[in-house]
């Protein structure tokens, strides 16, 4: 995952397999932004469309800046970009907290995507459950199906939280055990709140689903989802795409426990002169 231009010093390094660190969170975003760029043409030849699931939070937040940078914005078809969210808060789009609202204002209102190819959460319906059944006919109309009868998105951005949750799954919900709905509507304990969140099922039918995770406070959980074996696991973990792949794109930062990473392969010895070992 070279490509940086001239800098060896801005190459992601591959920490573990499917798991690239890049020096710091601007370079991350950056990283995140190219492949992006390179996954749309992929899908878009191919499939005609590029459907993608973002992500909350604050880390998404200088991805979306980036792909909205007068660099970035040129290079995606945006016309055939279909965007979905992987999970929301239960409050209007315009509140700070909403997810769409931090899509909208760093990303969609500023490259020339159609309102008709932004598909928000409607988390702060009153009758959540009835929003959630909305969003799961959206997803129907939208995506093919896979061999289970799941969505398939291209691609899915996931965040990395502090306990090891990741888009709206928290650890000890019973929603990791939901086997049938694509979209669900869990009250969090930990945060007296409502959201509404895609399921494993559906992360685990996506093409691509890459995690982006900056900042030192991730370190230690960083380590714990990539080499911990917590019983029970964490939801971070159960996100295994089952026909797709895995990625990481982290910040060094982040990275700090994970070790010195893959061995670059030496560089082939040159050949010695015939009958010298
Ligand atoms: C949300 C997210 C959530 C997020 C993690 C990491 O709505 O909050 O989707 O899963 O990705 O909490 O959040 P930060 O990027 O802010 O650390």
């Amino acid at each position: 995952m070279g490509d940086t231009g001239a800098n060896p010093n801005l190459v992601p390094r591959e920490v573990l397999p499917g798991v690239w660190a890049c020096p710091n969170a601007e370079e991350l975003a950056r990283t995140a932004a190219r492949r992006f760029v390179d996954w749309a043409w992929q899908s878009i030849a191919r499939d005609g469309q590029f459907h993608v699931a973002l992500s909350g939070g604050s880390t998404p937040q200088t991805l979306f800046r980036v792909l909205a940078s007068q660099e970035f914005r040129g290079q995606i078809d945006w016309p055939r970009v279909q965007i979905f969210w992987g999970d929301e808060r239960a409050v209007p789009p315009d509140d700070p907290e909403s997810n769409y609202g931090m899509a909208r204002r760093e990303l969609l209102v500023r490259v020339p995507i159609p309102g008709g190819n932004v598909h928000r959460m409607e988390a702060e319906d009153a009758n959540m459950g009835r929003a959630a059944h909305h969003y799961e006919a959206l997803l129907r109309r939208y995506l093919p199906l896979d061999d289970r009868g799941f969505p398939v998105l291209h691609l899915v951005f996931l965040g990395l939280g502090p306990e090891g949750h990741t888009a709206s799954l928290f650890p000890g919900s019973r929603l990791l055990r939901e086997t049938s709905r694509w979209v669900s509507t869990p009250n969090v304990a930990k945060l007296g709140k409502r959201r509404m969140t895609l399921t494993l099922p559906v992360l685990d039918a996506a093409q691509r689903v890459v995690f982006l995770v900056a900042g030192s406070e991730k370190a230690a959980i960083l380590r714990e989802v990539l080499l911990g074996h917590p019983e029970p696991p964490l939801p971070a973990q159960m996100v295994q795409p089952r026909n797709g792949e895995r990625i990481f794109l982290v910040d060094e930062a982040a990275a700090a426990l994970l070790g010195a990473g893959v061995p670059t392969p030496a560089a082939p010895r040159p050949a010695s002169p015939k009958g010298r070992t």
